[in-house]
Order: structure tokens, then sequence, then C-alpha cells
């Protein structure tokens, strides 16, 4: 029984010791499965400003919000007004001086297309 006790202890620090140890190894998780992102200007932005095809650039990142357009809460021609433009600021304020919720944010990962360059 003593025998049994000392081996599964000294099993048990092994199996601790090799995760330590193999840690370093492994890669970070990945957050963003995509493996290279795209890069626009805001001049390929600007080509993308209609109903059928809305592009925005907010914060550096710019997406593809044509299909969440005709969902948007608010009347869809408040977002359509921003497609094809710049809209960090009409994103932050609603352009009524409030911010957008936590689950608002939360979205705008799956309309995520690539980062804005200069
Ligand atoms: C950039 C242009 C945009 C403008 C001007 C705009 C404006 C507004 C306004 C006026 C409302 C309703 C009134 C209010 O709740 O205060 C609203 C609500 C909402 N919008 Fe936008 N919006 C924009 C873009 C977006 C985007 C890109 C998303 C997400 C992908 C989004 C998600 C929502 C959601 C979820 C609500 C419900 C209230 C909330 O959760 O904050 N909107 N928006």
């Amino acid at each position: 029984m003593r025998n049994l006790f000392l081996i599964s202890t000294l099993a048990f620090w092994l199996a601790v010791g090799g995760l330590w140890v193999a840690a370093p190894d492994r890669p970070p998780p990945v957050a963003d499965p995509s493996p290279r992102d795209e890069t626009y200007g805001l001049a390929e932005v600007a080509r993308h400003a209609t109903q059928e095809d809305c592009w925005m650039a907010i914060g550096g990142i710019v997406y593809d919000f044509t299909t969440y357009l005709p969902v948007h809460p608010a009347s869809p021609a408040l977002m359509l007004a921003w497609c094809g433009k710049e809209a960090s600021e009409a994103y932050r304020t609603k352009t009524r001086g409030r911010p957008h919720s936590p689950y608002a944010d939360t979205l705008l990962p799956r309309y995520r297309i690539g980062v804005l360059v200069p």
C-alpha cells in the first residue's frame, strides 16, 4: 500500500514536471484563425459605399457590413451614410453622443475583412 502511494506520488510529479517542461514549446492560442490580414486603403474602402456592398473602417480595421446593414437595430439609413468611409467616430457615438453596447462590439469581428493602411 505504501509503495503504491509512493509510485502514485512519483508518477504525479513526473507528469506535472513534464507539462511544465513541455509548456514553453507550445504555441500561444491563436485568437484570429485567418492566416494573414488583407490590407486596404481608404480609396478601396470608398469603392464599397452602397447598400449592396458596404465596407467601413473602424479603429484601423476594415469591415464588410453588407449583410449586417439590413438587421442593424436602428434604421439601415443611419449606417448606410457611413458605408465606404472611416466610421470610427460614428460607431463610437452612434452620431448621438452615446456609445454602442459591449454586445455591439462583440459583433464586429464577424465582419472583419482586413486592416486599414495609409
Ligand atoms: C458606423 C455607423 C453606425 C451608426 C451611425 C450607428 C447608429 C446606431 C443607432 C442610432 C442606434 C440606435 C439608437 C441607440 O441605441 O442609441 C444603434 C443601435 C445599435 N447598433 Fe449601431 N450604428 C452604426 C454601426 C453599427 C455597427 C457596425 C454595429 C455592429 C456590427 C452596430 C450595432 C448596433 C447594435 C447591436 C445596436 C443596439 C443598441 C446597442 O447594442 O448599442 N451598429 N446604432
